[in-house]
């Protein structure tokens, strides 16, 4: 894909201040600080458009990015946070189902989880609410780059176990850190719009 642009719309809250253009929108799920914001950098050859942090829980609002005049990626809000009160966890909640319950834009969802590890109840829940929507999940098992090339496979094999079963569900193996499989990532992506 080639990028020509580049750049940031809004942080929404409230339905009202989605954007009202009809593009198409990819939503960028996860847990915290797995490497969401780092994920959309690396496909748009970005260093820095959306901000990354080794503080977890930055994201709260949902972050839209406009992709070619083409189309949105939504950064999301990560969850499983543990420093975040009960009643924030509420709110992010509220956000999250009304966005992907009724969010007519939205193509498909991109999950990303930690290839090094198991995909914890969380991301297991995660599938199981997109699942129920019926929407399109593309999961990017991402950090390859700190897994030896030895044990990927079986990284993989964990994460494709994990996960509950969905026919609409591909994985696909990625590092926001070297860019491996970013086409594969891509190809995914330009399916939906
Ligand atoms: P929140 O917005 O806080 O939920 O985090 P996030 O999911 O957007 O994660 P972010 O992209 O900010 O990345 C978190 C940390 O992981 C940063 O220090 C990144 O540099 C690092 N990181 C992300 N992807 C990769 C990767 O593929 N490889 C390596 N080695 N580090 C990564
Ligand atoms: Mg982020």
């Amino acid at each position: 894909m080639k990028i020509n642009s580049a750049e940031f719309i809004i942080s929404a809250v409230r339905p009202e201040q989605y954007p009202n253009t009809g593009y198409p929108e990819i939503a960028l799920a996860g847990r915290s600080n797995v490497g969401k914001s780092s994920f959309i950098n690396r496909l748009i050859n970005r260093k820095n458009l959306v901000r990354t942090s080794s503080r977890p829980g930055k994201t709260q609002t949902l972050n839209y990015y406009l992709i070619n005049d083409q189309f949105y990626f939504v950064d999301v809000p990560g969850y499983g946070y543990a420093q975040v009160s009960k009643q924030e966890r509420a709110k992010w909640g509220e956000m999250l189902e009304t966005y992907f319950g009724m969010r007519e834009p939205l193509e498909a969802v991109v999950l990303i989880v930690d290839s090094r590890h198991k995909p914890t109840e969380d991301d297991q829940q995660m599938v199981e609410f997109i699942a129920y929507l019926n929407l399109p999940l593309i999961v990017i098992a991402t950090k390859l780059d700190k897994i030896s090339k030895g044990k990927r496979q079986k990284a993989m094999q964990q994460v494709e176990n994990t996960l509950p079963a969905y026919d609409q569900m591909t994985i696909i193996p990625f590092s926001a850190e070297t860019g491996e499989n970013k086409d594969k990532a891509w190809n995914a992506i330009k399916y939906y719009l």
